[in-house]
C-alpha cells in the first residue's frame, strides 16, 4: 500500500510555535500525532453532529490505536452555535469531564467548531492547549490556523474572543471528500484569496489546476491547502495579533461581512462565497482608483466563473439593501480605525495592501453599479 504524503508547515511563534500537518489519512493516525502532547492518554473532543457523523469513527479508531481515550460533545451544526449559549455548554461539559490544565481539547469540525472550541480552551482554567482537526476546506486553509478564536454576539460576528494558538493542526485532506460541492467551493474562495493577496504564480496555478482540484484530485488539493497554509503561517508569524500585515488576510472581507449581514448570515450567501464576491469587488475598486489594470477584475471573475462560483452581487438571491445600506453595514467592520474605513486593495494579482483612504464616493459608485446589474 502506498503511504500518503504528509507535509508539515511550521507556524513560528516562539514558545507557541506549532505544526500544521497536511495529508490524506491523518485522522487514522491522529493518536500517534497527538500522543506527544498528552500528559495522560485522554482527550476531550468538541465537535458538531455533522462532522461527528462523517468522521468520528475514523478519529476514535486513530486515537484508540495509540491508547488514547476520547469523550466527545456534539454541538448543533451551524453558525447559531457559536454564541454565549454554545460556549457555556462547551465549557461546562469540559469542566464536568474534569479536563485539567495540562490536558488537551480537540476541535473536530469546521470554522464554527474550531472557533468555539478554541475560545472554550482559551478560557478554561485560564487556558488549556487544543488541537484543531478541521473538516472543511475553509477551516483547513484559514480558520484552524493562526489562533483567532471566539464567538458571535447580538452585535456582530467574532466580536468576543481571544488569540489562542492551537498546539497542533491536523488537516486531513481526505475528509474534504464528504463536503457538499457548494461548501467545498465556498472554502475554495479563501484559497483564491491567498493567490490574489500575495502570490500571482499561485493564482495562475489555480487557474490551471482549480477544476481538477474541485473534481477531487488529491495532488492538486493537497498542494492548494499546503500553499494556502504556508502563506497564512508566514503572515501570522509576522503579525500574530493583526497590527499590520495580517489584515491582508481580510481581502474581500469588508464587502463580504456587509453582504453576510445583509443576507442574515443565511444559506443565501455562505462566508466563502461572500469572500469570493468581495475579492472581485476589491479588484473593481482598485481598478477604479487606477491602482491595478482595468482588465484585472475580469481575470479574477473569469476564474471564479470557471469554478462555478458566485462572482457578483447579481449572484446573490433575494433583496439587498441599496448602496447606502451596504456602506452602513461596512462601517461595522473591525478594520475601521478612528471612524475611517480601511480596505484591502491591490496593485495587481498577488499585490494586496491596506488602504486607509479609499474615497467613499468611489465605493458608493461601485456598489450602485453592481446593484443595478442585478436588475
Ligand atoms: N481569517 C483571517 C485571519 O485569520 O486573520
Amino acid at each position: 500500500m502506498q503511504t500518503a504524503t504528509v507535509e508539515t508547515v511550521r507556524v513560528e511563534l516562539g514558545a507557541r510555535s506549532y505544526d500544521v500537518r497536511i495529508g490524506a489519512g491523518l485522522l487514522a493516525r491522529a493518536g500517534a500525532e497527538i500522543a506527544p502532547l498528552l500528559p495522560r492518554p485522554r482527550v476531550a473532543v468538541l465537535t458538531d453532529a455533522t462532522a461527528a457523523a462523517h468522521h468520528w469513527d475514523a478519529l476514535a479508531a486513530g486515537l484508540e490505536a495509540a491508547g488514547i481515550a476520547a469523550d466527545r460533545l456534539d454541538l448543533p451544526p451551524g453558525e447559531g452555535t457559536k454564541g454565549w449559549a454554545g460556549l457555556a455548554q462547551a465549557v461546562e461539559w469540559l469542566l464536568e469531564r474534569r479536563v485539567e490544565r495540562r490536558d488537551v481539547v480537540v476541535a473536530l469540525g469546521g470554522g464554527v467548531t474550531g472557533d468555539l472550541a478554541g475560545f472554550a480552551a482559551a478560557i478554561l482554567r485560564r487556558g488549556v492547549r487544543f488541537v484543531q482537526i478541521p473538516t472543511t476546506m475553509l477551516a483547513q486553509v484559514d480558520s484552524s490556523v493562526g489562533g483567532k478564536t471566539g464567538i458571535n454576539t447580538a452585535q456582530g460576528k467574532n466580536l468576543v474572543g481571544a488569540f489562542h494558538q492551537p498546539a497542533l493542526v491536523l488537516a486531513d485532506i481526505a475528509v474534504l471528500d464528504t463536503l457538499p460541492a457548494r461548501d467545498f467551493l465556498a472554502g475554495y474562495g479563501e484559497v483564491v484569496k491567498y493567490g490574489l493577496l500575495g502570490d500571482a504564480a499561485f493564482f495562475e496555478w489555480l487557474e490551471a489546476n482549480g477544476p481538477a482540484l474541485a473534481a477531487g484530485a488529491r495532488g492538486p488539493r493537497q498542494a492548494a491547502v499546503h500553499r494556502s497554509v504556508q502563506m497564512k503561517a508566514e503572515i501570522v508569524a509576522r503579525d500574530e495579533t493583526e497590527t499590520g500585515d495580517r489584515a491582508l488576510l481580510n481581502l474581500g472581507h469588508t464587502f463580504c461581512h456587509a453582504l453576510e449581514a445583509a443576507t442574515g448570515y443565511s444559506e443565501r450567501l455562505l462566508h466563502g462565497e461572500g469572500v469570493a464576491i468581495g475579492c472581485a469587488l476589491a479588484f473593481d475598486l482598485s481598478a477604479r482608483m487606477g491602482l491595478c489594470a482595468q482588465e484585472t477584475p475580469g481575470r479574477v471573475r473569469a476564474h471564479l466563473r470557471t469554478m462555478g462560483m458566485k462572482a457578483d452581487l447579481a449572484d446573490i438571491p433575494g433583496d439587498l439593501p441599496d448602496a447606502d445600506g451596504l456602506m452602513a453595514l461596512m462601517a461595522q467592520d473591525k478594520k475601521v480605525q478612528a471612524g475611517r474605513m480601511r480596505y484591502i486593495l491591490a496593485r495587481g494579482i498577488g499585490q494586496a495592501f491596506v488602504c486607509a483612504d479609499a474615497p467613499a464616493d468611489a465605493v458608493h459608485a461601485l456598489l450602485t453599479e453592481a446593484l443595478a446589474a442585478r436588475r
